[in-house]
């Protein structure tokens, strides 16, 4: 069984973004609205990533209590500043936002996570200028570890949009890395773990902490796990430990997925840099 770790792969797109942070002026805003401890963390690890590595990151952090009429404003006024290269707006807001709202108010050539319609639209149609950054992050690791893809069966467990649908759109484009035959499966999929069984690839992204189980997994498969989960002081993932013993290869975590969302973001605010320049 191999591991498939994410540490050499994020290394690597960590040093190529530093090398054009290095010819190029980078500036990141992230909007955090809250309190919420995980957005906390993520928000605080992206801005430290980012400046490690020479990015400019700027954090607008707002009351709980902002109205949505608030953050569109403040929206607006980092579209028009032409030394922000990238927005974030870090999910999940409070649930007096419409998160639709708020996404579709980033200019969409300001769009780091990739989640504008216009930008969703373009990977609909195979042809992402970037893509979101988890799920463009596990084709860098399927690439990087030389997991063939085309052609064969790929099982996604969860359709959410920050995962599950970009992944099975990445995958089944034809494009380099793409032209896997794709089945996304979710809650109310019949016979999941038949599903699963004929895959050569499963990821497993539904945020339920250690359900997958290794009888869900045909005997070599390769198994992405996407979920991050904190019990106690131990992270955990979404499979089940004694997968590692049937699968061909598994990602582990932590260690796996997880350090290659943040590189992924950071690579993606270099292309958004270049897309400026080129429709400057
Ligand atoms: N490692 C990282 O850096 C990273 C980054 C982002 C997300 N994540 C993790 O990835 C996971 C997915 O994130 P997300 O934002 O895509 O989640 P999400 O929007 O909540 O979607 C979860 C999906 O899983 C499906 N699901 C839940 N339980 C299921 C079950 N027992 N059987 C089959 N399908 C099931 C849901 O089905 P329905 O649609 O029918 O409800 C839904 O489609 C979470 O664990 C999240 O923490 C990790």
């Amino acid at each position: 069984m191999i591991w498939l770790r994410g540490e050499p792969v994020a290394q690597k797109l960590m040093a190529e973004v530093e090398t054009y942070a290095q010819q190029h002026a980078l500036r990141l805003d992230i909007i955090l609205v809250g309190q919420q401890e995980a957005s906390r963390i993520y928000v605080k690890r992206k801005m430290e990533q980012a400046r490690k590595v020479g990015i400019h990151a700027v954090l607008h952090h707002f009351p709980e209590l902002t109205t949505p009429s608030e953050l569109l404003r403040h929206i607006e006024t980092l579209n028009a500043d032409p030394a922000i290269t990238g927005i974030i707006v870090q999910l999940p807001l409070p649930s007096h936002f419409a998160e639709d709202e708020i996404l579709e108010a980033i200019a969409p050539s300001k769009d780091v996570d990739g989640l504008h319609p216009y930008n969703l639209g373009l990977l609909m149609q195979g042809r992402p200028n970037w893509a979101p950054a988890t799920p463009w992050g596990i084709v860098e690791l399927l690439l990087h570890y030389e997991v063939p893809i085309e052609g064969r069966h790929v099982v996604i467990v969860g359709r959410g949009r920050l995962v599950g649908t970009p992944l099975a759109l990445l995958l089944s484009r034809p494009v380099a890395y793409g032209n896997a035959t794709v089945t996304l499966c979710h809650s109310r999929t019949q016979n999941l773990f038949a599903l699963t069984r004929q895959a050569d690839i499963v990821v497993v992204a539904t945020g339920q902490p250690q359900w997958f189980p290794p009888e869900a997994v045909r005997p070599g498969a390769v198994v992405i796990d996407v979920g991050i989960h904190r019990q106690g002081t131990k992270l955990v993932g979404d499979v089940q430990p004694a997968v590692a013993q049937v699968a061909g290869a598994l990602t582990p975590v932590p260690g796996g997925v997880g350090p290659l969302t943040v590189a992924s973001l950071l690579s993606n605010l270099c292309r958004l840099h270049r897309y400026q320049s080129r429709c400057q």
